[in-house]
């Protein structure tokens, strides 16, 4: 299969354009783009899961401020304008509730429009916000790409490496957090191996890793997560490596449902386990995971997934999105700046703090 260099969001057109994304939740069957003129459109596709995986949902969200403020007439004045803004950032934020990079995204483009406030007037306002959607569009390009620098050296030629949902160029601007780390090996000529879990119930594991590693020719093996602890008892993985959605500030990390039991499953076999993530997902106002959101999702997502229906009508069901894996099961975290570990306080302190 022929690798297509595919952009998961991208902006069309100049400052009053729009934002156009891969709709995710077509994929593998089908490879469409939607384009979002209107923040609800932005807030569905977050909430539907057409963009998702925390640094790309920031991204849609910077973005997505930018239309919200194209609804406002060019003459508006600063106090319609900073209503206006308000209103748009709330709104956006009710999309998800688990993966900081949204709040940190959104807070980034008010706390910039704020530093205007008192230099600019509102058109000039507006072009700087717009530059700094952009910007946090490419940097994550870049961090994407230093997260895959440091953790390759982690890998050598030859391992098997397990992974859990999907961290990859779909779920960032390009490259991934976890899966960059196996690009990186394989573009410095290392031969690697991975195992994908299929992440019940809405499968990011086969819909969308799986999809990005045979593109790129990474030789994939697909496994319902039920068969991760097995396949690691079978010493068939050398380590394993996830994304996350929320870091407290002791190292406790969300990430997918079904990360705790991977990482139950690594330490059991001393299989190490790392989490690659940037420093936009460390949220250290929050001294340890207990504080971490964790969303709760529609009950069809498992009672009739995909349109079949796998369980009868009425029965209870209890479906949390993501988990917190204790920082003390967690080997190193792969951030932009180099690799924390061990992972504590202190040395998260060290890396992101600073
Ligand atoms: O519900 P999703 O698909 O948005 O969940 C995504 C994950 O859990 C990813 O592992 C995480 O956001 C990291 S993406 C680089």
């Amino acid at each position: 299969m022929a690798y297509q260099n595919i952009e998961t969001l991208s902006w069309i057109g100049d400052q009053h354009g729009w934002l156009r994304m891969i709709d995710q939740t077509l994929l593998p069957a089908e490879l469409c783009e939607i384009d979002c003129r209107h923040t609800e459109t932005v807030w569905e596709a977050i909430k539907k899961l057409r963009v998702r995986g925390a640094p790309a949902i920031g991204i849609a969200a910077a973005y997505g401020v930018c239309i919200g403020l194209q609804t406002l007439p060019s003459n508006v004045d600063l106090v319609t304008f900073q209503t206006r803004l308000n209103e748009v950032v709330d709104y956006l934020a009710s999309s998800r509730p688990t993966a900081v990079n949204l709040f940190w995204a959104l807070n980034r483009m008010k706390a910039k429009a704020e530093s205007l406030y008192d230099l600019k007037d509102v058109a000039e306002i507006n072009e700087d916000l717009f530059s700094e959607a952009k910007a946090i569009h490419e940097e994550d390009r870049r961090i994407c790409r230093s997260i895959g620098k440091f953790g390759q050296e982690l890998l050598r030629d030859g391992d098997t490496f397990l992974t859990h949902c999907n961290a990859g160029g779909l779920a960032t601007a390009d490259y991934g957090t976890a899966l960059a780390v196996f690009f990186a090996a394989t573009e410095m000529g290392k031969t690697v191996k991975v195992y994908a879990d299929e992440t019940r119930p809405l499968l990011q594991g086969s819909r969308l890793t799986a999809w990005e590693l045979m593109q790129r020719g990474i030789d994939v093996t697909l496994i319902c997560d039920s068969m991760a602890a097995m396949v690691m008892k079978q010493g068939k993985i050398n380590g394993v490596v996830v994304g996350a959605d929320r870091i407290a500030a002791n190292g406790d990390t969300a990430n997918k449902i079904g990360t705790y039991s991977v990482a139950i499953s690594a330490k059991t076999h001393k299989i190490p386990f790392y989490v690659a993530a940037p420093v936009s997902t460390f949220d250290l106002t929050l001294t340890d995971g207990n504080g971490i959101p964790i969303e709760e999702r529609d009950s069809e997502e498992i009672c009739c997934g995909f349109g079949k229906r796998t369980a009868p009508q009425g029965v209870h069901v209890y479906n949390p999105a993501f988990d917190v894996t204790p920082a003390e099961f967690i080997t190193g975290i792969i951030t932009e700046h180099g690799v924390i570990s061990p992972v504590n306080r202190e040395n998260i302190a060290k890396i992101v703090g600073a």
